[in-house]
């Protein structure tokens, strides 16, 4: 290669700068990131995170949109294990069929952070760590409320019927049992009806109308994985004439200002928070794992719980 005294002159400067500046001269850390699509306003709340904390810390994002499809977040893997990034970070669509992919990440020697969602894998070291929420907590909270609604009205049924989240889908399986295990033991706790309303308002909506035309009036409760659905629902209840958040009480997870909305017009009685905003603490563990420093394998989200009667006071507080 022919230096010209240009070319030389920029190497030196270059040099120069590096030996002066060691910090701004690092290599900017490369995250490859699969996001599970746009199925939700929660969803859209946590890409926005992700997407700002990387421009603030400096990180180049290859980000990829899977649509909601496993199949292709394996592809967007492999084209990530291609282009060399340093770390990649992915929310699962869903929990298994992740090891061929994972072991040729490792092989690659590229660490993987799971955000949001987990993995069923069987070697734990396929990944550094996952972050995010306890998702069975967060259907025990959903469970808690009910059974507490219960003992303050003693005449009243509890005929639910649950719209469940993505099949295979770790808040969809996690959700269901957090909120099985609560109302296992109390007898005036009666599920009816349980499907996947995939995590969206048309699905949501479409799954209540059918809900309603097997069971009508006999549903008192609907619980639901995810805000969005619970909107869709709410507006499926309504068209039959029927007053959600008193004749059906709805209780649903996110805390999206969707929710509050809805809880300020009376039509949902409760969401369980569910924090989407995990960029900042994604970068964090990007920029330790790739320093070499410990992270923790596991790192959950501190969250809270929202009932209608707390909404005008917090709503002005929501971030997403
Ligand atoms: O994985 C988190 C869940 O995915 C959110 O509760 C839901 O709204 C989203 O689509």
């Amino acid at each position: 290669m022919r230096f010209t005294r240009r070319k030389f002159l920029g190497v030196a400067t270059a040099a120069t700068f590096a030996a002066t500046h060691p910090a701004l001269a690092a290599k900017p850390l490369t995250i490859g990131f699969s996001q599970v699509g746009a199925e939700s306003e929660w969803r859209t709340a946590n890409t926005t995170s992700i997407k700002d904390a990387a421009k603030k810390a400096g990180v180049i994002m290859k980000f990829a949109d899977a649509q909601q499809r496993q199949e292709n977040q394996v592809k967007a893997i492999r084209s990530f294990i291609a282009q060399r990034v340093d770390i990649i970070a992915f929310s699962p669509v869903v929990e298994s069929g992740w090891d061929t992919v994972l072991r040729e990440a490792k092989a690659a020697k590229i660490p993987v952070i799971l955000t949001d969602r987990g993995v069923k894998v069987a070697d734990p070291s396929l990944y550094v760590t996952l972050l995010g929420s306890d998702f069975v907590e967060e259907g025990r909270r959903a469970a808690r409320w009910l059974v507490e609604h219960a003992k303050k009205n003693p005449g009243r049924a509890y005929n639910i019927v649950e719209l469940q989240g993505t099949v295979g889908s770790a808040p969809a399986i996690d959700r269901k049992a957090g909120f099985a295990e609560v109302i296992k033991g109390e007898p005036r706790l009666k599920m009816l009806r349980s499907q996947t309303g995939d995590f969206t308002r048309t699905k949501g909506k479409e799954v209540m109308e059918a809900f309603l035309k097997s069971e009508g009036k006999n549903i008192t409760v609907l619980y639901a994985h995810n805000d969005d659905m619970a909107i869709g629902a709410i507006q499926a209840i309504e068209e039959a004439g029927i007053k959600p958040g008193k004749d059906i009480l709805v209780i649903s997870i996110d805390g999206v200002r969707g929710a509050f909305e809805a809880m300020l017009q009376g039509k949902l009685n409760v969401t369980v928070e569910c924090n989407p905003l995990l960029g900042p603490q994604l970068m964090q563990a990007a920029l330790a794992v790739k320093a070499g420093k410990p992270v923790p394998k596991r790192i959950v989200v501190n969250e809270g719980v929202f009932p209608a009667e707390v909404a005008a006071k917090e709503f002005p507080n929501r971030r997403y």
